[in-house]
């Protein structure tokens, strides 16, 4: 597998080609990234503000009008939070509309730099004998082609729009009788989740963080991991400069005999100029160091450390040393207060799903440790790489996992079965009101990146705006704003064209994935904490990192008596069964669960100290 890897990032780096095709494939390759960074950071719409008069912004916040405000007019801003609160606020229709369109029109420049992107991303693919980049990006992906992509996003938005009706509908009641406009969503939404969190359930889900305490939901995910694949997490002190801010813990993980196996630095809390998005980043990936390594440290005056005094082990059965993965985690937990007389770092529903999602990503770089780095742990297809962390989500909130660790910080009362049932009742409330449109527009964006990687290479001038139109026209169940002059261009806004090209639907493509493991071998939850059920996902899926193809490792967690994979069709290759609409193909199509919203109302943290594992 490696050696394929390699070749094929020779070959998709032009080391076949002849010396003048290789400084044009040299050259494109520098301009595209120059365009992608000078892309996501150039958003910026065509209008800084729209102005309105002060009589149709009613329903804003009094107090943020009167900051915008100038004689009897308002200007509101078209980026950041404020534009957000006036389309959920404010009751004008018309000065909803022309905010809403104002946001989603970007500037020419803007619109220029995509264009021309995508015209060299196309030029790259053919140079490298491409029909398009997408059919370049997504060879060694385990979707393979654009086909089996655009059928796999038609057939699920087709699925879920069932229920994109039904929410719509609800709206369409409050609005009356003149048609929904997108401008209407957040507004309406916004009122039913008003009406919703004024209720009893509601009230008395605020409760919630209080069983969440950082050290109470770390110790959760180290029983956790015990329970299913025999690994446990450790407070460790750190030396002298060994870490990059004294925030940072540093947690080694141990197998069941004991052996340290993987070091993880959680870094959780904000900071000034720390980004704000949680990730998981791998700073050494597992592998066997070689003999010739350790004898070269050794010869070195003075001798060296064989790992440059990073953590490492040796493996009792091969006899020979290994580089332990070595982790950081990065979250933007409240800062704990200097003096710890108050509650400890509380953590929000939302807050314990990041972490749970992160720790996934861990989980990957701990289990599957293999002899070369190059694929190790998460260093798998894309597509295939926000699986495990994807479904380490639906643990995060399984009663059965819940009631191994969510305990009030302060009493130790475990969370009740009544809470934990409030819990569920919420998060489906939440999703009966946008879910299922959210969803929507996930999938819709991820429409618009095939279809902008799909451009056959040969396309003369491409008009970006129009093909956004043309893709929304035809799929979105809301209607599309008609004729307005200028036409919106909303995927100006949309970084992610850069950095996913052609991968968007990742993340969708890996949740339909997860939920059919969470469903068919954790049993939704009965078989959260089952040994039986870790281990086998360990074996089949963890373990090999991205050392086997994806859907081997499907197939294989699957079992051959799982009705998706008759005839062993996962592990030929899934191609198949993404075109055909085959059994699996159609359960991922309506397994679609909950996207993560980070518009989701946070719930108020509070500061406290981190209590480590201890608690
Ligand atoms: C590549 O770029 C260099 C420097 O900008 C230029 O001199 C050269 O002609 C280009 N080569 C090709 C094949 O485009
Ligand atoms: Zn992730």
């Amino acid at each position: 597998m490696v050696a394929q890897i390699l070749i094929k990032d020779f070959t998709n780096s032009a080391i076949h080609m002849p010396p003048k095709d290789r400084q044009r494939f040299v050259n494109l390759s520098n301009d595209i990234s120059q365009l992608g960074s000078d892309f996501v950071n150039g958003a910026e719409p065509a209008k800084s503000h729209v102005v309105l008069n002060k009589n149709s912004v009613r329903g804003m916040d009094p107090v943020v009008v009167q900051q915008l405000q100038r004689w009897n007019r308002v200007s509101i801003p078209t980026v950041g939070m404020v534009p957000k609160l006036a389309l959920r606020s404010i009751h004008d229709e018309e000065a909803r509309r022309e905010i809403y369109l104002a946001t989603r029109t970007s500037s020419k420049a803007q619109i220029r730099r995509l264009e021309e992107l995508l015209a060299k991303r196309a030029e790259l693919a053919k140079l490298s004998g491409y029909p398009s980049f997408a059919h370049m990006a997504l060879s060694d992906k385990m979707a393979k082609t654009p086909e089996a992509v655009s059928n796999f996003l038609t057939t699920l938005i087709e699925s879920n729009r069932v229920q994109v009706q039904e929410e719509l509908a609800k709206l369409q009641s409050m609005k009356g009788a003149s048609p929904l406009q997108p401008w209407d969503h957040a507004y309406y939404v916004h009122q039913r989740v008003f009406e919703y969190s004024m209720s009893r359930r509601s009230r008395e889900l605020s409760r919630v963080p209080e069983f969440f305490s950082l050290g109470t939901v770390m110790q959760g995910l180290s029983r956790l991991f015990d329970r299913l694949y025999g690994v446990r997490l450790v407070p460790q002190e750190t030396a002298p400069g060994e870490t990059w801010n004294s925030d940072v813990r540093r947690l080694d993980v141990v197998d069941e005999a004991d052996r340290h196996i993987a070091v993880i630095y959680c870094d959780l809390f904000t900071r000034p100029d720390k980004s704000p998005n949680p990730a998981h980043f791998t700073l050494r990936c597992s592998r066997e160091i070689s003999a010739d390594e350790i004898a070269e440290s050794a010869s070195m005056d003075p001798p060296s450390h064989p790992n440059d005094g990073m953590a490492t082990a040796m493996n009792v059965e091969s006899n020979t040393l290994r580089q332990l993965p070595t982790i950081a985690l990065v979250c933007d937990f409240p800062e704990p207060p200097a003096s710890g007389n108050g509650p400890p770092t509380l953590l929000s529903e939302h807050c314990v799903r990041t972490l749970f999602h992160e720790m996934g990503h861990a989980l990957h770089s701990i289990l599957g440790q293999t002899p070369l780095q190059s694929i190790s742990g998460t260093r798998c297809a894309t597509d295939f790489a926000e699986l495990p962390s994807v479904l380490m989500e639906s643990f995060a909130t399984a009663p059965e996992v819940l009631s191994l660790y969510a305990r009030h910080w302060e009493t130790d009362e475990p969370l009740s079965e009544s809470m934990m049932r409030s819990m569920e009742l919420d998060r489906s409330a939440h999703g009966l009101i946008y879910g299922a449109v959210e969803n929507e527009a996930q999938i819709l964006m991820a429409l618009v990146d095939q279809a902008y990687h799909t451009l056959p290479t040969d396309s003369p001038a491409i008009d970006s705006t129009e093909i956004y139109h043309r893709v929304f026209s035809e799929h979105s169940s809301l209607p599309d704003p008609p004729d307005t002059q200028p036409r919106t261009s909303w995927q100006g806004f949309f970084g992610h064209l850069y950095g996913y090209g052609a991968t968007y639907y990742s993340y969708i493509f890996d949740r339909a994935i997860a939920n059919k493991i969470w469903q068919d071998v954790f049993q939704s939850g009965k078989a959260a904490i089952d040994r039986e059920a870790g281990e086998r996902y360990k074996n089949e899926v963890l373990r090999w990192g991205g050392g086997r193809n994806g859907w081997r490792c499907v197939a294989g967690v699957l079992g051959n008596s799982n009705p998706s994979n008759a005839d062993g069709r996962l592990a030929e290759g899934g191609e198949e069964a993404m075109r055909e609409k085959s059994t699996l193909y159609h359960a991922l199509g309506r397994d679609l669960g909950e996207i993560d919203r980070s518009d989701r109302a946070g719930t108020r943290l509070d500061k406290g100290a981190y209590a480590g594992t201890s608690r």
